[in-house]
């Protein structure tokens, strides 16, 4: 199984709930490797760019205002399947229909306010990725739980 590495974001509705904490936790205790991190407000033309393929939707103009409303937690996350393994920890996309234990399910009420973004495959990974951090911010480092996270 490939090593992956994924793009998420804890959405403006997430930080103002004081629930970063939480959603990282989950992650880390998953046992996906923290690679890169920024705490930032997203200007207008780089979330524009970020969410380029719903340009033109009904709901793009309320999400480029919404990921723009105030700060995100910006991160880069790296294990096996990594892609795939945080789009289930995140849950559907409209919180009502995600399974209680998602972070979406557990969380959200609206599609509007989901509390957080995952890149959608390791195409996209690579992409979201190359937006928000430089080279040079991708953290390599071993970690020693690995030992004891895969066989
Ligand atoms: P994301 O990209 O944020 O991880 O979410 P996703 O893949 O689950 O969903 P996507 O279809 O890519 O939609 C991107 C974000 O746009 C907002 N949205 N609103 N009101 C609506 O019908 C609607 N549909 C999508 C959500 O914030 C969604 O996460
Ligand atoms: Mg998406």
């Amino acid at each position: 199984m490939a090593i992956e590495q994924t793009y998420l974001m804890v959405k403006p509705d997430g930080v103002q709930r004081g629930l970063c904490g939480d959603i990282l936790s989950r992650f880390e205790r998953k046992g996906l490797k923290i690679v890169a991190m920024k705490f930032m407000v997203i200007p207008k033309g780089t979330a524009e760019d970020h969410y380029g393929e719903h340009k033109g939707k009904g709901f793009y103009d309320s999400l480029i205002s919404y990921i723009t409303s105030g700060p995100v937690l910006a991160m880069v996350l790296e294990g096996e399947n990594a892609v795939a393994v945080c789009r289930g920890m995140m849950g559907k996309t409209n919180p009502q229909e995600s399974a209680p234990g998602t972070i979406r399910g557990d969380f959200g009420m609206v599609t509007g306010m989901n509390l957080i973004h995952g890149s959608d495959s390791p195409q996209s990974a690579a992409r979201e990725i190359s937006i928000f951090f430089k080279p040079e911010e991708l953290i390599p480092y071993r970690r020693t739980a690995d030992d004891w996270i895969y066989e």
